[in-house]
């Protein structure tokens, strides 16, 4: 009787010995991860220092057509102009309004802005139909010849440019294709989300600019999503949405910002419109990655300053 009670205890003794053991191991195991995700993982130090074999990038030209307004021209748009736009062959932003009563350093910095001289456009989220309409047809009309790739960004899309060059340098400018991040439903074939950025070949907008100059076409002028009407009309004109997704399936362009991506963050429309299954962790973001969106001007400086360092900036 004594001799059991006494192994029983001992038993007893025994297993909380084990389970405080184990409990000490796995919160090491939690630390450890946590701490290492967090120190030696960031995703930011991560993902935009990605830098793969760029040989290729320089033999491919693009223009880059830059939405912005009155509102975010001296904030977004200077930050874009200060960082990411400057590495593209030839950058215009597309602002339909400039502020007045500005001050001397505001005009001067306006100035140093390459605004493209479009008339007619119309200020807000109704118009951008219109707006991109517009662009296209000057980037056709004053540079059809001089570059192979034509790209629609915001001001609050950050842009990885060689990336994107690297990208297209294995592309074919004469095929009547685009490229983005693949949204399903609205279009056959697809459409690219506007603010992650897309990108037209150059016979794309040859046959973009043809179909809206054609009195029978299809295009709608002005209204509707921008870029479920601009992808409507390429399709009209048999032009296709490409693929942009890498070996790993991880996206190259982004509808979001690095952090949502990451964190997995996503939006029910999200799963619902997207042509791939969106990733987190790591496999959100190809190491060849392009863009983000819904970035801000403090956001524009820290991911330029994180990938190039500070000599990158102009300011
Ligand atoms: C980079 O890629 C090119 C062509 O794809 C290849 O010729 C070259 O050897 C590569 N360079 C390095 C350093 O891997
Ligand atoms: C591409 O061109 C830029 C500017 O001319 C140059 O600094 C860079 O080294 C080139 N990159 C490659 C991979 O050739
Ligand atoms: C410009 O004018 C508006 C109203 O007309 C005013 O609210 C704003 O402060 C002015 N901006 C500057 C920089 O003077
Ligand atoms: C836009 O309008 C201005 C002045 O009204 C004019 O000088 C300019 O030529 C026009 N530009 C285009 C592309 O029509
Ligand atoms: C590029 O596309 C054009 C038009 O489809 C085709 O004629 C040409 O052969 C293609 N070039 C390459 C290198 O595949
Ligand atoms: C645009 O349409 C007009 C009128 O139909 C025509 O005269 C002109 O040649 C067309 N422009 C181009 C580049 O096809």
């Amino acid at each position: 009787m004594k001799c059991n009670l006494i192994s029983s205890r001992i038993r007893k003794k025994r297993s909380i010995r084990i389970g405080v053991g184990i409990s000490i191991f796995v919160l090491i195991i939690v630390f450890y991860i946590h701490y290492g995700l967090n120190s030696n993982l960031d995703p930011y130090e991560t993902i935009l220092h990605y830098r793969h074999n760029q040989t290729g990038q320089n033999l491919t030209r693009i223009l880059c057509l830059i939405f912005t307004s009155a509102n975010t021209l001296l904030t977004r748009a200077r930050a874009v102009h200060e960082t990411w736009a400057s590495r593209c062959d030839k950058y215009y932003f597309i602002c339909e309004i400039i502020p007045k009563n500005l001050t001397h350093n505001e005009i001067q910095l306006i100035k140093s802005m390459p605004i493209a001289s479009i008339n007619n456009t119309l200020p807000g989220y109704n118009h951008l139909t219109l707006k991109s309409r517009l662009s296209f047809h000057f980037a056709y009309e004053h540079h059809q010849n001089d570059f192979d790739w034509f790209v629609k960004a915001d001001d609050d899309t950050y842009l990885i440019v060689e990336n994107l060059k690297l990208f297209l340098s294995k592309q074919n400018k004469s095929e009547p294709i685009t490229f983005g991040y693949n949204f399903k439903p609205y279009v056959p074939n697809g459409y690219h989300s506007g603010g992650a950025s897309y990108v037209l070949s150059r016979e794309a907008l040859r046959r973009f600019y043809l179909a809206n100059n054609d009195s029978k076409s299809q295009c709608q002028e002005d209204g509707g999503g921008e870029d479920i009407e601009i992808a409507k009309c390429l399709r009209s004109v048999g032009v296709l949405a490409g693929k942009s997704i890498d070996q790993h399936k991880r996206e190259r362009f982004h509808p979001l910002d690095l952090n949502d991506h990451f964190f997995g963050n996503f939006p029910d429309w999200l799963g619902e419109y997207a042509e791939n299954q969106p990733l987190s962790g790591f496999d959100c973001c190809s190491e060849d990655t392009i863009s983000f969106h819904y970035v801000s001007a403090d956001e524009q400086y820290k991911m330029d300053r994180i990938r190039y360092g500070a000599r990158s900036l102009i300011a």
